[in-house]
């Protein structure tokens, strides 16, 4: 069962329902969580009614509509509307995606919107990622290599297998579908990095150019920044982009053993 960060002393409650006035018979009804830290009220879901006559293809254009047509106060993020930006990652139908990539016609009956699991909501479907981004800085996400080769201007030449290795790592578009739907996150994720750092981390692991593998393997080598990992899979199977992270995860525990000996 996905569970959701409730504010203290709070309980989530029928909200809502906004009926549509369109008379189209092609309705579907959109359930969305709901909470806002300006009022003391208890989270809700409200309930709206759809026209899908009138209504893109993908979930994202139905949360689009009921901000535009129904309800302004409703509150997302999004940017790009093609799989790109990451911005738009949320729980539907009980899954971690991203709204603008998932089509409404693969949910069946009422389609349950919620903010990214087990993260704190900052409004309604938008949740705080501070930690996550936190995180990614620790792993100096960044090519480290040495300042002569930086002043000397030389081109940093990758063979084509080298960079093949950075294929299913270099698409990750940091969405944070894999880390929120991870147990071992939920409960750790002030000490374990997770599959979306992770990931990353393992990208200039694997990068033949940079120049700080062993330190970069040094500072992961901790019982909970990496070894919190318990093969649990849902960050591959939640992945929008059809990565592995925890194939990368692996990569990296084989890694820190070779670098220790
Ligand atoms: Fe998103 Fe996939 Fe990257 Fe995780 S690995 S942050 S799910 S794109
Ligand atoms: Fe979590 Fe994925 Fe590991 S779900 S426990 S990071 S395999
Ligand atoms: Fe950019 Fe969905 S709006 S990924």
């Amino acid at each position: 069962m996905v569970q959701f960060n409730l504010p203290d002393n709070s309980k989530l409650i029928e909200g809502e329902y906004y009926k549509s006035e369109t008379g189209s018979t092609n309705i579907k009804n959109f359930r969305v969580y709901r909470w806002s830290p300006d009022d003391e009220k208890n989270p809700r879901v409200d309930t709206y009614e759809v026209d899908m006559d009138n209504c893109g293809p993908m979930v994202l254009d139905a949360v689009m509509k009921i901000k535009s047509d129904i309800d302004p106060s409703l509150t997302f993020r999004r940017s790009c509307r093609e799989g790109i930006c990451g911005s738009c990652a949320m729980n539907i139908d009980g899954t971690n995606t991203l709204a603008c990539t998932k089509p409404i016609k693969d949910c069946k009956g009422n389609v349950a919107i919620y903010p990214l699991p087990h993260m704190p909501v900052i409004k309604d479907l938008v949740t705080n990622l501070k930690n996550l981004y936190k995180q990614l800085t620790s792993i100096k996400p960044w090519l480290h290599i040495t300042e002569k080769q930086t002043e000397d201007g030389i081109e940093n030449i990758q063979t084509k297998n080298d960079r093949a290795k950075l294929d299913g790592l270099y698409e990750c578009i940091l969405c944070a579908c894999c880390s929120t739907s991870c147990p071992s996150y939920w409960w750790n994720s002030d000490k374990y990095l997770g599959p979306a750092v992770l990931l990353q981390s393992y990208r200039w692991l694997q990068d033949s150019r940079d120049e700080a593998r062993s330190e970069r393997l040094k500072e992961l080598d901790d019982t909970f920044k990496v070894y919190r990992c318990h093969t649990i899979m849902n960050c591959t199977q939640a992945c929008p982009k059809g990565l592995n992270p925890a194939k990368a995860i692996a990569g990296i525990k084989m890694m820190i053993a070779e670098n220790r000996t």
